[in-house]
């Protein structure tokens, strides 16, 4: 279908109200600094071997990161993250300086606090469009399980309400 004004707004406004978790996606760059962004794209692709996928816009300022890099950490993000996610998804450069983060003995920038957390090693790059999809091989991953994951639903983020967690 070809995209004309009107179908990339619909586009928009049916992808932006489709519910999501949000992740926050990092890798180290050639020089040896984290770098990262938000990430709604994000998704299981198969149980044998783990692997998951997550989608990069080609005008990402991480773009030229994540294509040399050898793998990536994918921090599903816990509700109370909110600053972290808009942090990562705004213009800033710096935004590892506001977070409280290491480096993992994978070579991954990991933030604290997230609820989910998954290194992957990159298997597959796919041309998709304006973006390239990633696909990873999980080679560790951990949860906090005091922590509730982040929702996401045009533009809002929250927590699970409390009569979903049977
Ligand atoms: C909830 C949410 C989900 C997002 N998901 C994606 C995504 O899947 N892929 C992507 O390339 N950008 C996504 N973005 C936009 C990036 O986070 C944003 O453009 C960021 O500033 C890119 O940073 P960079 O240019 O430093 O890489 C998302 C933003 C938000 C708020």
């Amino acid at each position: 279908m070809k995209s004309t004004g009107d179908t990339i707004q619909l586009y928009k406004e049916i992808m932006g109200s489709y519910p999501t978790g949000v992740t926050i996606v990092t890798t180290a760059d050639p020089q040896g600094e984290p770098v990262g962004l938000t990430v709604n794209s994000f998704t299981s692709v198969s149980i044998d071997p783990l692997l998951v996928l997550w989608c990069l816009d080609h005008r990402s300022g991480s773009f030229q990161a994540f294509q040399r890099s050898q793998g990536f950490a994918v921090h599903v993000l816990a509700a109370e993250q909110e600053a972290a996610c808009w942090a990562f998804a705004g213009k800033e450069t710096d935004r590892f300086s506001k977070i409280d983060w290491r480096w993992s003995e994978h070579q991954l920038p990991i933030i604290s606090g997230s609820f989910g957390l998954l290194q992957c090693k990159t298997v597959q790059k796919v041309e998709a469009g304006d973006h390239t999809i990633f696909i990873g091989e999980v080679v560790d991953l951990d949860r906090d399980e005091k922590k509730d994951p982040m929702l996401y639903y045009r533009r809002n983020v929250g927590a699970i309400p409390p009569d979903w967690k049977a």
